[in-house]
């Protein structure tokens, strides 16, 4: 039973004082409702309005590709390291600790394979099971241009009204088919329709020419791929270049994972994003980092096991 003991009237109302009525710190995100709000305040950090996503998807349809083979052994150690893990449903449970407290931006698209057509997806995670992972956010493909457009947009758009229903955000994930030029004018396009399809933020590759316009017409947040993997220093430029330009983050995976030394990289990479750490300090630090750190990247051994 509530104590109705010792009732007192309340005396500090701060009569006079307005309340704050503060715009949220993410583009694009003032009208949201709180929990969606919430969701991206933990994928983005509020105190930079950024985020380095770590991007581990990529076995929803490349299978064990390298860096990739064995997510418990290579990713775990990196998840302390980023701001958000982008993964699947699969992965996330069987290989990721229930005790990670990052946000997860759930991949809710598949349905192919590097055999086949890649733009012929479905959506591939019912909303209920992302509410059940805890998700933070949804990750959609979208294939402009690519032979299954009008499907990837129609998932897209049931994958923002089952999270809007939520309260999850989603991410469209702009897919380039091989035939397209990733040009400012082909992304620029790509990213405006998705936005104006409901995504909650995007994600899309780096141009060299153009990048600022592409990042400016996209009325939300924009995080860049990393795409193949380049040597650090271009990676940790591209990074810098596209932040500079607008972009509000990474969601990188080959450049980070694919690295000798993926922890040092991520936090390098973190320096660029968060700090605005030029590329060649940035650089350095990966370098002194590497020198310490473990070496968990694809040319790591297996590490020693005791037999329990
Ligand atoms: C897009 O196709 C998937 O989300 C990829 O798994 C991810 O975008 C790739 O990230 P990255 O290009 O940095 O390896």
């Amino acid at each position: 039973m509530p104590d109705l003991d010792d009732l007192q009237d309340g005396k500090n109302y701060h009569i006079g004082v307005p309340m704050q009525s503060n715009a949220f710190f993410l583009k694009g995100s003032n009208s949201l409702d709180w929990g969606m709000k919430n969701r991206l305040a933990r994928v983005f950090n509020p105190a930079t309005g950024r985020t380095v996503m770590l991007a581990v998807d990529h076995g929803y349809f490349q299978g064990p590709t390298t860096g990739l083979e064995r997510i418990d052994i290579s990713i775990v150690p990196l998840v302390p390291y980023a701001d958000a893990l982008m993964i699947t449903r699969g992965a996330l449970r069987t290989s990721i600790p229930a005790e990670m407290s990052k946000p997860v931006v759930l991949r809710a698209t598949g349905g192919q394979s590097i055999l086949k057509e890649l733009s012929n997806e479905l959506v591939a995670v019912d909303i209920e099971d992302a509410v059940r992972l805890n998700a933070s956010a949804l990750a959609v493909q979208v294939y402009i241009g690519s032979a299954h457009e009008h499907q990837s947009i129609g998932n897209l758009v049931k994958v923002v009204d089952a999270g809007n229903r939520q309260g999850i955000p989603t991410l469209a994930v702009t897919g380039v088919g091989k035939e397209l030029a990733r040009d400012a004018k082909y992304l620029g396009l790509a990213t405006r329709i998705c936005a104006e399809m409901g995504a909650h933020f995007v994600k899309t590759y780096f141009c060299e020419k153009g990048f600022a316009r592409v990042a400016a017409a996209c009325p939300v947040p924009l995080v860049i791929a990393g795409g193949k993997k380049l040597p650090e220093l271009e990676a940790l430029q591209m990074a810098y270049v596209a932040i500079d330009q607008g972009a509000a983050g990474v969601d990188m995976g080959r450049n980070i994972f694919q690295c000798d030394a993926p922890i040092a990289m991520i936090q390098a990479v973190r320096a660029v994003v968060h700090d605005q750490e030029k590329p060649d300090k940035a650089y350095e630090l990966y370098l002194s980092l590497k020198k310490d750190a473990p070496r968990t990247g694809p040319s790591a051994g297996v590490p020693n096991r005791s037999r329990s």
